[in-house]
């Protein structure tokens, strides 16, 4: 993998790296090598982004047979035009792949996560996988923008069902959907969007699970509730449309004020930790906006989601979605979730550990396969993250504070980047034309993505040494490990503390690979294998030297979580963050990152925002922001007989596939449904009750 000097190089790197500064290697800089090209299977079907859905009031409004006969009849639920709102979002059969559907059936998920309990605003992860997903809703949408025109891109309306901008582009007004109700009957209205942001966004002792904070909105960005219906948004910037992003899925989706705010220290006597924990796996029936409740939880084995009867979006024909009465969720592994979704015993899968790869596309191509399998582009990757902070995020001891002082060193990184046989290390995940060398930075299969701009320092390991030694590390005891100069952490050897997440085979195969590799270079690595709960604990409060990440949207697809590709506030950056009440301590290059990310998110001009991204690509790259590991495309699998599930849906683009299929529109064809629902013609209980109302 030597690369000789590539004549084009000059030519590529048009944004002009100092391309003689770099002179120092046996092999130089470069772009990273064209990958194998590996054909998407499923074509996508491009669409126009009002061809999706609308918000009107529809003649008549259906519900499966069972819900009127033994709920509305019986005088438990009022009839379904009264549990809606007056204009309910309503999904356009010309976007339905397979059209309108019909009621029944199961979607039985496997996962690798287990619930922590239902306070998602407070942090808790509900296991993933999407569950999540399935239970919560947000002020917009943008998992089904993966079919709509890149210049056509903008968030869909959700709860929030339309906004307008002032003449000045300083205020957002949004207007939430009206008359639409939590799954217990109780109306969604402004007060549960301010409760989110008030008391969990804002709140500093309060951190929402997929990490919101007000900097994800933009720095001095206000809300205010106008009226029930009505929210205004304040920014500094102007027109900076870029925050409808932050607004869908996981960043705005606010819960049941009617039920959290009891329960928040600032209106109880509860401390901030008693909140977080007081909707534990076991309390059933958490109210929801999203299509399906948990109304069945069993450690370690399973949890069940039935229909909400309160769902607020409907098909054309005004029949109440979701078509699916229930959702399943086993509690396994990852690994167990390719296995079971193959053979037909659970319903889908995200095909994306590459071990899995071979035995899962030879089970689908037989004839009798119980699963379609379509892979997708190459959105699936991994870096390695160094920690950058060097004031005391996490409070380091004096090994760690030293290794993060060499992390900040820019030869330093530049040895590990330039030790990794990337080739050899997405082989030992599977072999074959899936993965890509990828350097880190923006995802290949981006739209923003520019490998002219992307800066690669090929394999080679006697280069690195020489980074190593200009570093300052030699091994000064002979045992082929560095140490770190006399006079730091007692002169003894780099040992650095690698994060990795044990409940996936991928994330641990590469960790190993990572230990092997540097070990070569002459630097140890030691892991610290953590379950994903733990590890996201360990991660977000800056206990790590290195970590091993798969990446998420920001990388993928740019507008999606944008403000965490650099450190632009306290606490967006994965690797980059503020001690407590303190300041992130910018590198030079890191400065410039967050320039770059501040005008992206403040232009509105497609091609500025485009030339913005090549910038951010080639500083990122060439100053090793992150170490990028591998990249490859993952596959989706659905079981044959769902219905409604889009062409060509990518596993991972602006949200997982649990999003982007839109779950509520899925179906089952009458001849084919099964009989897999664990509690038929039931539907969710009061809050906090056992089980579904009966
Ligand atoms: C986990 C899985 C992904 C996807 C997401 C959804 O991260 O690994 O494939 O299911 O959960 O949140
Ligand atoms: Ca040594």
């Amino acid at each position: 993998m030597r690369n000789l000097r590539n004549i084009g190089l000059a030519a590529g790197l048009a944004l002009s790296v100092s391309v003689s500064a770099l002179n120092a290697y046996a092999s130089e800089p470069t772009v990273p090598p064209a990958p194998t090209p590996f054909p998407a299977e499923g074509k996508i079907k491009y669409v126009a982004r009002d061809s999706i859905l609308e918000f009107k009031a529809l003649p008549e409004y259906h519900e499966p047979d069972w819900v009127t006969e033994k709920y509305v009849k019986t005088g438990k639920l009022p009839p379904v035009k009264d549990r809606l709102p007056k204009e309910p979002l309503v999904f356009k059969t010309g976007n339905m792949q397979d059209g309108i559907g019909v009621y029944g059936d199961t979607m039985r998920h496997v996962i690798g996560g287990r619930p922590e309990g239902w306070n998602y605003g407070a942090g808790q992860t509900q296991g993933w996988g999407g569950i999540d997903i399935g239970l919560s809703e947000c002020l917009t949408r943008t998992a089904p923008l993966f079919q709509v025109e890149a210049k056509d891109t903008e968030p869909l309306p959700n709860l929030a069902r339309s906004w307008d901008w002032s003449s000045d582009g300083h205020k957002l007004t949004m207007h939430l959907v009206e008359g639409a109700k939590w799954s217990d009957g109780v109306p969604f209205n402004a007060d549960d969007v301010m409760f989110y942001w008030d008391d969990e966004v804002v709140d500093p002792n309060v951190s929402p699970l997929n990490g919101a904070t007000p900097e994800t909105f933009g720095v001095g960005t206000t809300l205010k509730k106008i009226d029930d219906y009505t929210v205004e948004w304040t920014f500094k910037e102007a027109f900076p449309k870029q925050y409808l992003y932050a607004m869908a899925y996981g960043t705005f989706c606010p819960g049941p004020a009617h039920i959290l705010k009891p329960q928040h220290p600032k209106y109880s006597k509860n401390t901030y930790d008693q909140f977080k924990n007081a909707f534990p796996p076991e309390f059933m029936n958490m109210p929801v906006m999203g299509a399906w409740v948990p109304v069945e939880y069993r450690a370690d084995d399973i949890i069940v989601m039935r229909r909400n009867p309160y769902y607020w979006k409907v098909d054309e024909k005004g029949n109440q979605l979701p078509y699916l009465n229930e959702l399943q969720y086993k509690l396994s592994t990852w690994a167990d979730r390719d296995v079971q979704a193959v053979a037909g015993s659970a319903d889908f899968s995200n095909l994306e550990q590459p071990e899995n790869f071979v035995a899962s596309l030879k089970r689908a191509a037989e004839a009798n396969a119980p699963a379609r399998l379509a892979f997708g582009p190459r959105l699936i990757g991994y870096n390695l993250r160094m920690n950058f902070s060097a004031n005391g995020w996490g409070n380091p001891d004096e090994r760690s504070q030293a290794v993060r002082e060499l992390n900040r060193n820019e030869d330093f990184r530049k040895a590990v980047t330039m030790a990794f046989d990337r080739k050899a290390l997405g082989d030992s995940l599977v072999k074959g034309p899936f993965t890509a060398i990828y350097p880190g930075g923006l995802s290949s299969g981006t739209s923003f993505y520019d490998r002219d701009s992307t800066v690669y320092y090929p394999f080679d390991l006697e280069g690195a040494k020489a980074e190593l030694a200009k570093a300052g590390l030699k091994d000064t005891d002979g045992d082929g490990f560095v140490n770190f100069p006399a006079g730091t952490a007692g002169g003894k050897n780099v040992e650095i503390v690698m994060l990795v997440n044990n409940d996936y085979t991928t994330d641990k195969s590469l960790a190993e690979g990572v230990v092997g590799q540097m070990e070569k270079l002459g630097l140890r690595v030691v892991l610290n294998g953590l379950n994903g709960t733990q590890r996201d604990a360990s991660q977000y409060s800056g206990r790590f030297d290195w970590l091993v990440r798969r990446n998420d949207q920001e990388l993928t697809s740019v507008v999606q979580n944008t403000e965490q590709l650099a450190p632009v506030g306290p606490r967006t950056s994965w690797n980059h963050r503020a001690p407590e009440n303190g300041e992130v301590d910018l590198m030079p290059f890191e400065k410039d990152l967050v320039d770059i990310v501040n005008k992206f998110v403040s232009t509105q001009d497609n091609d500025q925002r485009a030339s913005l991204m090549k910038q951010f690509q080639k500083i990122s790259t060439e100053h090793v922001y992150n170490v990028g590991l591998t990249e490859y495309p993952g596959a989706l699998i659905v079981n044959k007989r769902f219905s409604n599930i889009p062409q060509g849906t990518p596993i991972f683009m602006f949200n997982w596939a649990e999003d982007s299929i839109i779950r509520e529109r899925v179906f089952v064809a009458a001849d084919k449904q099964a009989k897999y629902e664990l509690f038929p013609e039931e539907l969710p209980g009061k809050p906090g009750d056992k089980g579904p109302m009966d």
